[in-house]
């Protein structure tokens, strides 16, 4: 499991820890990877019964020797995960104990490679029996819940870090298990408080999504790093995904300095604020209170706005469709009030990440542009639309036919110069997508037709890129 602590076990010559119930000194078995004993089916985590203490065999070496024997004995050594093949010997200073591979016994050497046989009579000082003590803390995560949890249950993959905050989404045959799960992720993860469990699928409008927690302090405001931005959040209450993060990153790096840009769903600004930090200017929107709550501070704390003139970010609390209106407007609006005859400059880039439904919300930009205006604009806006599809075998088909039939009119790969872009799989037959394409002046300009576009298939003999060959037709 990702974000380990992990330390190193305590080798003593002479075993005095009182942590031996589980732990008669047993020879390990070569050629395996060391395990803590098995504590299967524990519901209270005692971190006392994963001690284990394992005999093992070293051999004395004069300091310059060691580097020659490690070197050409490498595959006879001891070499466990963070765990050092070469000890002191405090009372035998300045030579070395170096360890062999478990198994290895003073008088049968038959399991080692002559070179090192060779080693051991060129350099051995003697031999050295060791009993090393692994304590819970030397074990990792995987090793601490492969021995709590039944045989057809391999331990969690992995979960994600939001902060301080471990987001764990347990299938229903772990639930059992849940807090002790919790408490070893607790103990093992660098910098993680509070460990969490998603109760519900994301369906809320929000995006956020019911958890419990697991282990402990119940502290949901979260600090995350992104593209050289800080973001304050209540995990509990708005949306934040890390998985998006080269996602963010890849559509800030659109953006040019000077850009205009319109981002629909915002959440909490990670695009808002890094393309602010790059030079745009961003109209932000979230319907969540709480969303658009969090981007004003985010604002705040990163000195996004300055104090006086044009704020790089403006921050809006509208559902989506209302919003666009209002953008539209407003940047308009601020263009006509100087001048009646002056070019007028759209946005460059309108950003909609609401995978579920954003592709719905294309229909808002129908008619957005009043027909006075509209010989003035010079060029409409790039859509970067985010959805999911399920249709493996073709999404671009896919998704063009779900774009056109919300927007109106076909929207086609040359015509729109549209493009898609595989954001992450989501689940086995799942992928979230985002489609990018120019907008039409015409479909600013006038309101929404009633006929559904359908798409079908030009097949090529280009088989590595069936979806080049998408076109639509009526
Ligand atoms: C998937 S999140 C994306 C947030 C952010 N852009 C990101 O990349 O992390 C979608 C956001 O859309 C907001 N949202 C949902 N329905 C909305 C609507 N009808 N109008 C505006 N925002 C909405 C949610 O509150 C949520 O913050």
């Amino acid at each position: 499991m990702a974000h380990q602590t992990e330390t190193e076990p305590a080798a003593s010559a002479e075993i005095t820890s009182p942590a031996q119930r589980n732990s008669e000194a047993s020879p390990a078995p070569a050629h395996e990877e060391l395990s803590p004993p098995k504590n299967t089916g524990m519901k209270v985590l005692d971190r006392s019964l994963f001690t284990k203490i394992f005999k093992t065999l070293g051999v004395k070496v004069q300091p310059k020797c060691i580097g020659q024997f490690i070197k050409k004995a490498d595959s006879d050594l001891f070499n466990q995960p963070r765990f050092r093949n070469v000890l002191e010997i405090p009372e035998d200073k300045p030579n070395k104990l170096i360890l062999l591979k478990m198994g290895v016994a003073e008088d049968d050497l038959s399991s080692l490679t002559p070179v090192t046989q060779e080693l051991i009579s060129q350099f051995g000082l003697g031999f050295m029996k060791k009993e090393l003590e692994m304590p819970y803390e030397y074990w990792s995560t995987d090793d601490v819940l492969k021995s709590i949890l039944p045989e057809h249950l391999p331990p969690p993959s992995s979960f994600t870090a939001v902060g301080h905050i471990a987001h764990l989404n347990l299938r229903d045959e772990y639930l059992p298990y849940k807090k002790i799960i919790g408490e070893v992720i607790l103990d093992k993860a660098p910098g993680i408080k509070t460990v969490v469990n998603k109760l519900e699928k994301i369906d809320t409008t929000f995006r956020n999504f019911q958890m419990e927690v697991l282990c402990g302090e119940p502290d949901f405001i979260a600090t995350v790093k992104e593209n050289d931005c800080r973001f304050q959040l209540d995990f509990s209450k708005v949306y934040w995904n890390s998985r998006l993060h080269t996602e963010h990153e890849r559509i800030i790096n659109l953006f040019n300095e000077g850009d205009v840009v319109c981002d629909v769903f915002a959440g909490v600004g990670p695009f808002a604020l890094p393309a602010a930090k790059k030079g745009s200017q961003v109209y932000a929107n979230d319907l969540n209170p709480a969303s658009h709550q969090f981007l004003v501070q985010n604002l705040a704390l990163n000195k996004i706005n300055p104090p006086s003139g044009t704020p790089k970010v403006i921050a809006y609390n509208l559902d989506g469709r209302d919003f666009l209106r209002k953008a539209f407007n407003d940047l308009i609006d601020s263009q006509t009030k100087e001048s009646t005859n002056n070019p007028i400059r759209l946005f460059d880039h309108v950003v909609m990440n609401l995978p579920a439904t954003a592709l719905e919300f294309l229909d808002g930009f129908r008619g957005i542009v009043a027909n006075q205006v509209a010989q003035r604009i010079k060029k409409a806006p790039t859509v970067h639309v985010h959805c999911f599809s399920t249709c493996l075998e073709d999404p671009l088909l896919d998704v063009l036919q779900r774009a056109s039939q919300a927007l109106g009119r076909e929207i086609t790969v040359a015509g729109d110069e549209a493009s898609l872009h595989l954001v992450r799989k989501v689940a086995p037959k799942k992928d979230m997508f985002c489609l990018s394409y120019k907008l039409a002046l015409e479909d600013l300009i006038t309101p929404k037709q009633n006929h559904p576009a359908k798409c079908s298939l030009e097949h090529g003999s280009d088989v590595s890129s069936p979806c080049k060959k998408a076109k639509l037709i009526q």
